[in-house]
């Protein structure tokens, strides 16, 4: 037998002794966990008329994911992608501006830098967090940057490096401590795109809570689901106030005259998707149990592969394990692809990291610096079903 089928028999039976499912021998990525009585507060929506961007369900929808986060100040909007660009517009990002991107990531990130017509500058990760590396961050702004009463100046572009969006990727956090450290003593606001972090803490504080801003998705794949919808967060009140009329067409108060002092978007969140939110969010601490336990399974699963590692999460860590991750040892990076179309053949629906920000066609152009970690962890890095039913107690 090949080498590479050896490896991706291993892993498959791993697979399915971690998922241990026997109902059924399809096995996504990440499905939602949606209950019959999901349904009631969607029902109580409908009937009250209020299916659009007014409504109660938006309030108690709102109200708990501040108690979640114990963030005084959110605002929902239509999706994680909308929350993003809407703070970066409230944030004033625009054509003068960088915004330090981490090359591993999804791509809503640097489309909203685009949209604000500023530019991602893209950055490496560490395979340890799965996010930005810090110290070569570090390394990399002393050589190529420089302090103006304007914030830090790229020496070669001349642009104001402005925000940085950490990504605690797959719901791991990132090293947010010493990334926050970092970009304060340059004036860099922190942004952290905790679309996957919805139920995590690092040193028992909520993800997204760290910096300037944090925002979440609630789209179908996610811990949680609104259907579509997302979520920004932060301390800072004139802040969220600023993104809530951004993502509301600007327009101004009036009991039924219709101006608008700027060009906003609607970006606003429906209550009929905050009513599935917050049924959702209610199970939001049962789902977490069942993802750590599918997790600790997954780590027993792997523990004596040769091939192929779990990525585990750090001290005073506690994620919510939206995903979990193989890290393919360096010497079977080359089987990666034939791995996961055996999987797939075995209806085990595993996929790949996304593709580097660096290697897609219209951002080829962007600032960065070396990018080596992550090109090596994309070669490496497979996500495995995850979603939030095994395991689960009703
Ligand atoms: C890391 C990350 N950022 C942003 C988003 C965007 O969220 P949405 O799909 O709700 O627009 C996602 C969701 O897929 C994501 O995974």
């Amino acid at each position: 037998m090949s080498k590479s089928k050896i490896i991706s028999e291993e892993i498959i039976n791993n697979i399915k002794h971690a998922i241990n499912d026997k109902k059924s021998n399809f096995h996504h990525l990440h499905e939602p966990l949606i209950e019959k009585k999901d349904l009631n507060p969607i029902k109580h929506a409908i009937n009250s008329g209020f299916v659009s961007s007014i409504g109660k369900h938006l309030k108690l929808f709102e109200k708990k994911i501040k108690k979640l986060t114990k963030s005084n100040n959110v605002v929902l909007t239509s999706s994680g992608s909308t929350a993003l660009h809407t703070a970066l517009l409230a944030l004033g990002i625009n054509k003068s501006h960088e915004v330090l991107i981490p090359n591993f990531n999804y791509i809503a990130s640097v489309n909203s830098v685009l949209m604000c017509s500023a530019t991602p500058h893209l950055i490496d990760i560490e395979e340890k967090t799965l996010g930005i590396d810090v110290k070569k961050l570090d390394n990399y702004l002393k050589k190529n940057t420089y302090q103006s009463k304007k914030g830090c100046i790229n020496i070669k572009t001349k642009k104001i490096i402005k925000s940085c969006i950490a990504l605690h990727t797959y719901g791991y956090p990132c090293d947010i401590i010493n990334l926050k450290k970092i970009l304060r003593k340059r004036k860099i606001v922190l942004i952290e795109d905790s679309a996957e972090a919805v139920g995590s803490f690092f040193n028992k504080k909520h993800l997204g809570t760290f910096g300037y801003a944090g925002i979440f998705s609630f789209n179908g794949n996610k811990t949680i689901t609104s259907g579509g919808g997302g979520a920004i967060i932060s301390n800072n009140k004139n802040f969220i106030k600023r993104c809530k009329h951004l993502s509301t067409t600007a327009k101004g108060k009036h009991k039924y005259l219709f101006f608008h002092d700027t060009m906003g978007y609607n970006y606003r969140m429906p209550n009929i998707n905050a009513a599935l939110g917050y049924a959702q969010i209610l199970k939001l601490n049962k789902i977490i149990n069942a993802k750590r336990k599918l997790n600790q399974r997954y780590l027993n699963a792997f523990k004596n592969s040769k091939y192929i590692k779990i990525y585990l999460d750090r001290k005073n860590s506690n994620s919510n394990n939206w995903l979990n991750i193989g890290i393919l040892n360096h010497k079977y990076s080359k089987f990666r692809n034939t791995i996961i179309s055996s999987c797939i053949k075995n209806k085990i629906f595993v996929r790949p990291g996304w593709s580097l920000m660096s290697e897609t066609i219209y951002l080829k152009k962007c600032p960065k610096m070396n990018l080596s970690n992550s090109k090596s962890l994309f070669n490496r890095l497979i996500c495995f079903p995850s979603s939030p039913y095994y395991n689960y107690k009703k």
